[in-house]
């Protein structure tokens, strides 16, 4: 069913007016953010449930035995995985390793992604860097849905030295079980998209 804006347009008419004026930000999964009028237009997609096929995941030296713990469950679980490193112990920097993952999203690669750091602090403050990504950092399976139900959470993000890796399996099982739910979170979702 077309859902009508603020402004009374169905959506493909106004991403045609936006398309006109050149003035797009378009966030890969369900934004398209129209900055330039001072109008509050915000358009989105209908229902934007994760089906994941391909994950991207990755870690720093402080959570390469999780990761791989990780990325041996979800290959069990049929999901095709992306591992962009680390592969061993030596010490290396997180930022980079929070990007490779953000840009193999952004280039549409993978439809989500996993980091693991000692905290999982470093990783979520570098994943958030990149518009089009949405990273949490949970604890547990409650805060994982609700990254998922309410934030639409594109990236997880755990912090191996903080958590056992029950509970890690735990909250990446909550990640790609867990759909947003859209209505009152969506324009709240689209409105992260955008820059000042
Ligand atoms: C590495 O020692 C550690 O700082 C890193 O894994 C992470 O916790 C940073 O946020």
């Amino acid at each position: 069913m077309e859902r009508l804006n603020q402004a009374g347009f169905t959506a493909p008419v106004l991403f045609g007016k936006l398309a006109d004026l050149g003035e797009l930000r378009v966030g890969r999964f369900d934004a398209i953010c129209y900055k330039a009028l001072n109008f509050n237009l915000l358009l989105w997609d209908e229902g934007t449930p994760m089906t994941v096929k391909t994950l991207a995941i990755a870690s720093d030296h402080g959570g390469v035995e999780l990761k791989s713990a990780i990325s041996d469950a979800l290959k069990k679980r049929g999901i095709d995985v992306l591992d962009l490193g680390t592969d061993g112990t030596a010490s290396v920097d997180y930022p980079d390793f929070a990007q490779a993952v953000a840009k193999t999203i952004i280039d549409g690669k993978a439809e989500a992604g996993i980091l693991v750091c000692g905290s999982g602090i470093g990783m979520s403050m570098a994943a958030n860097r990149y518009p089009e990504i949405r990273a949490a950092l949970v604890h547990d399976r409650l805060s994982t849905e609700l990254c998922r139900q309410h934030n639409n959470a594109n990236v997880l993000c755990l912090g191996a030295r903080l958590i056992g890796e029950a509970t890690a399996m735990d909250c990446v099982d909550a990640f790609l079980s867990t759909e947003f739910e859209g209505g009152r979170h969506e324009g709240r979702v689209a409105k992260m998209s955008c820059s000042v």
